[in-house]
């Protein structure tokens, strides 16, 4: 079990998260701007390979002020070029409506949900792998499980679980599904919605979701889940609930990884509780 303190001493990101908000924002406005300005272009105004290198550089220029990490530099400021790209090429409609489809693949009905497909990296499998004992058969279920990496991670370093992974989108669920054949992973997966799944036998469950599911996730572990069960949610806490938090969490690029462990208030629970 790693050391585990109360969430408050977690180092807070309120000032970056805001910070990205902003630039997000600043980033579609000037993005706007820039297109605006391409329409004009047509009128001589500027050619228009300027105002997408000028686009792309602002984007890039931004994101590295705010430390995204490199992915976000890719897609800020690569998004107006292919817009244009796209458009010069006169693709058939059909081109997008399979881009679209194929976004529906991965990302399922996400507009439902409110939960997007968004990996979490190995240093937070890593930091749940240590909750979870070597030695006892512990049943850990992962709440929208993408393309699998954490329920793989753990079937293989904690070889007694029975690891699950429900995941509501197709694409996603079908590569964790592949995934887990290829390496003869005891991990299963299943295609479904874990709203409609009960967390009654199990004593870890790891959610990575989203800040919108979080206070109907507390009321559903709340009514199903055993007393001495684990939640664990990377990133999210519940609004109104003191959170333990994994040590190691919260710093160095790692989002915080809360814990709370039912029928016990996160005051209660001690190093000495926590096998
Ligand atoms: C942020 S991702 C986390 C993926 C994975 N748990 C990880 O740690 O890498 C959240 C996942 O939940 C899935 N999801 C969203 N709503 C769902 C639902 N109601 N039932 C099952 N999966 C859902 C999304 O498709 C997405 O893949």
């Amino acid at each position: 079990m790693p050391p585990i303190l109360p969430s408050n001493l977690l180092s807070r990101r309120a000032g970056p998260r805001l910070c990205n908000r902003s630039a997000a924002l600043l980033i579609i406005g000037l993005s706007w701007g820039l297109s605006q300005w391409l329409v004009a272009s047509q009128a001589q105004m500027l050619p228009i390979q300027s105002a997408l290198w000028l686009q792309a550089a602002l984007a890039a220029l931004l994101s590295l002020c705010l430390a995204q990490p490199w992915w976000w530099w890719l897609i800020n400021s690569s998004f107006l070029p292919s817009v244009h790209f796209a458009l010069a090429q006169h693709w058939p409609a059909s081109v997008f409506l399979l881009a679209l489809l194929l976004l529906g693949l991965v990302f399922g009905a996400i507009f439902l949900t409110r939960v997007p497909f968004y990996p979490s990296q190995p240093a937070v499998w890593s930091l749940v792998e240590t909750m979870v004992p070597d030695n006892k058969s512990w049943s850990v279920l992962d709440m929208g499980s993408g393309i699998g990496g954490f329920c793989l991670h753990l079937a293989r370093r904690r070889p007694l679980c029975r690891v699950l992974g429900i995941e509501w989108a197709w694409l996603p669920w079908l590569l964790s599904h592949l995934r887990a054949r290829h390496r003869g992973s005891a991990g299963r997966f299943v295609r479904g919605d874990y709203r409609q799944h009960s967390l009654a036998g199990h004593d870890l469950v790891f959610a990575y979701l989203s800040p919108a599911f979080m206070p109907a996730l507390w009321q559903k572990a709340c009514r199903e889940m055993k007393p001495g069960a684990w939640l664990v949610s990377c990133e999210f806490a519940v609004p109104g609930q003191p959170a333990l938090a994994l040590a190691g969490s919260g710093v160095g690029g790692i989002p915080p990884v809360y814990a709370w462990r039912m029928g016990q208030p996160a005051s209660v629970v001690s190093d000495s509780t926590l096998a």
